[in-house]
C-alpha cells in the first residue's frame, strides 16, 4: 500500500501532474484544497476572505488528517500545507513526500493566468509578486526539503515521476 504526497509551490504542477501520475499508476487522487472546498463548502478564496489565513490552516490540516487513512492513493497538498504545524513530519509518517522543486520564472509563468484563485497573490502588483514569491521559496524550502524524494517540476511529465518512484521503491526493497 502507498500513500503519496507531492509537495511544493503554487504552480509548481502538483495538482495536474499528480492527476495523471494516478491514473498511470492506477491509484486514487485527491487534491486537498478541492477537498477541502468540498467539504466546507467554500472556495479557499472564500476561506481566506471570511475565516482569515489561521483558520484556512486549521482546516487544511483537519483535512491532511483525513488523508491518513487513504490507501493507495496520491494526494496534492496545497502549497502552504507543509510549512504549518506537524504537517510535513505527518506526511512523512503516513506517506512517501516528493518536492516538486520549481524556479521563481517556472511558478510564475505558470501562475500568470490563475492568480485570482490564489488568496495569497491576487492582491500583488506585477512587481511585488516577483519579490513575495521569491521571499517564500526561501522561507519555505526547508519544510519542502524534508521530502524524500525532490524532482524539477519543469517540463515534469507523469512517466518520469512514475519512474523516481520505482526507482525509490526499489532501493528501498534493497536496504
Ligand atoms: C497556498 C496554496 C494554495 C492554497 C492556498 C494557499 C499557499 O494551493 O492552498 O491558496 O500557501 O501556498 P496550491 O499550491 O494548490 O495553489
Amino acid at each position: 500500500m502507498m500513500r503519496i504526497y507531492l509537495i511544493g509551490y503554487m504552480g509548481s504542477g502538483k495538482s495536474s501532474v499528480g492527476k495523471k501520475l494516478a491514473h498511470r499508476m492506477n491509484y486514487a487522487f485527491l487534491d486537498l484544497d478541492e477537498y477541502l472546498e468540498n467539504d466546507q463548502k467554500k472556495s479557499v478564496s472564500e476561506l481566506f476572505a471570511e475565516k482569515g489565513e489561521a483558520a484556512f490552516r486549521m482546516l487544511e490540516r483537519m483535512a491532511l488528517h483525513h488523508t491518513f487513512s487513504l490507501e493507495n492513493c496520491i494526494i496534492s497538498t496545497g502549497g502552504g500545507t507543509p510549512v504549518y504545524f506537524d504537517n510535513i513530519d505527518l506526511m512523512k509518517k503516513h506517506g512517501l513526500c516528493i518536492y516538486l522543486k520549481a524556479s521563481i520564472d517556472v511558478v510564475l509563468n505558470r501562475l500568470q493566468h490563475h492568480l485570482d484563485t490564489r488568496p495569497l497573490l491576487a492582491k500583488l502588483s506585477k512587481e511585488e509578486l516577483a519579490e513575495f514569491i521569491q521571499n517564500q521559496l526561501i522561507e519555505r524550502s526547508p519544510f519542502y526539503e524534508k521530502a524524500t524524494i525532490h524532482i524539477d517540476a519543469k517540463n515534469l511529465t507523469p512517466a518520469q515521476l512514475h519512474q523516481q518512484i520505482n526507482l525509490w521503491k526499489e532501493a528501498s526493497n534493497s536496504i
